[in-house]
């Protein structure tokens, strides 16, 4: 009898659980060995960064670059996508300071410690900032220039895929090569500025805060990092997919995490531009908001704009169906 009662009580509260469960945006995962090669590249003061290309070379050519604080691993989604394969020529990779690659340091700890942070890191931006957009395109030409040393560039189409600082990264590039012909971009909750001003006790500026925390408190990273990352959708990540995000995000040294705070505005090039861009706007994005995403798509010239309805930050992972597609078509037509 008692027994009895002891199981009525765990079924019960079995159910209550259940039944308050809310719709998450899984982390699906996908089988290890897909046919990807590796290696490394040698870019800007000997940093090396980490490629992984997979897809038959003869066809057009996609180069992914994730967004900020996330390794190569964020377009799992679009890299095991069968179709997305098939088609494409595909090339993810690690930023200098992520994943697999380099982690460069500007021994900030080392110097003058009676200046805080900020002041050393900010008075090193033109000559050591070792996380700069520029660096990150210096990274991106060292990983063109060994494809282009395999394989007849003449011929080949290449399209670059941005997610959120992926897009000012590639539109850097293209800005200091322009001798390197890109014939698409894609924009996913991409920007072109970040001097936007943040409202009061706006939640996101708080964690970046924590995130560029001056005596560098780890516990503070962390939940900067884990606020970020829990901001970053519309429905919840999972715990699984949120761990992901904050592993990867672990590794990044404090350089990397103070470079976000460095101002830049790349809406006068985005304006030059006339190769095919496609954005694609989370209705729910609140990293990104949609003032600026409208303002960033106004300035193209040859800009065709996609939005997703309850979709957050990360369309890579919360609408991966609409997003793949996306990518195909566009990239077919180009
Ligand atoms: C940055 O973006 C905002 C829109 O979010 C815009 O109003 C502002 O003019 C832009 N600033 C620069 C320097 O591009």
């Amino acid at each position: 009898m008692k027994l009895f009662k002891l199981f009525s009580g765990f079924i019960f509260a079995f159910l209550t659980v259940s039944a308050v469960t809310v719709a998450q945006v899984p982390l699906y995962t996908f089988p290890a060995d897909d046919g990807s090669k590796n290696y490394y590249v040698t870019s800007e003061n000997g940093v090396n960064i980490f490629v992984e290309e997979k897809g038959d070379p003869k066809n057009p050519t996609i180069i992914f670059s994730s967004g900020f604080l996330t390794s190569r691993i964020s377009w799992d989604p679009q890299w095991f996508d069968p179709e997305i394969c098939e088609k494409f020529h595909l090339v993810r990779y690690d930023y200098r300071g992520m994943g697999n690659s380099d982690k460069p340091n500007m021994n900030l700890y080392s110097t003058d410690l009676n200046d805080d942070i900020f002041t050393r890191y900010m008075s090193n931006i033109d000559n050591s900032n070792s996380y700069s957009l520029d660096l990150h395109a210096t990274d991106l030409f060292a990983l063109i220039s060994k494809l282009s040393s395999e394989y007849d560039f003449k011929e080949k189409k290449i399209v670059l895929v941005g997610w959120s600082i992926g897009v000012p990264i590639s539109l850097s590039f293209m800005k200091n090569y322009p001798d390197i012909m890109i014939h698409g971009l894609m924009s996913i909750s991409g920007f072109v500025n970040n001097t936007r001003k943040a409202a009061d006790n706006d939640k996101i500026a708080l964690f970046f805060q924590d995130l560029i925390d001056p005596q560098d408190d780890w516990f503070k990273v962390v939940s900067g990092m884990d606020g970020i990352f829990s901001l970053n959708s519309y429905k919840p990540f999972s715990d699984e997919l949120k761990l992901l995000f904050l592993g990867s995000a672990a590794v990044a040294p404090l350089e990397y995490r103070l470079s976000v705070i460095t101002p830049f505005s790349l809406a006068e090039f985005y304006s030059t531009i006339s190769i095919p861009t496609l954005h694609i706007i989370g209705e729910n994005d609140i990293i990104v908001d949609m003032e600026h995403s409208l303002y960033f798509a106004s300035l193209g010239q040859n800009v065709e704009t996609i939005f997703y309805k309850e979709v957050g930050h990360c369309p890579l992972w919360e609408n991966i169906k609409d997003l793949n597609k996306d990518i195909i078509n566009f990239v077919s037509k180009i």
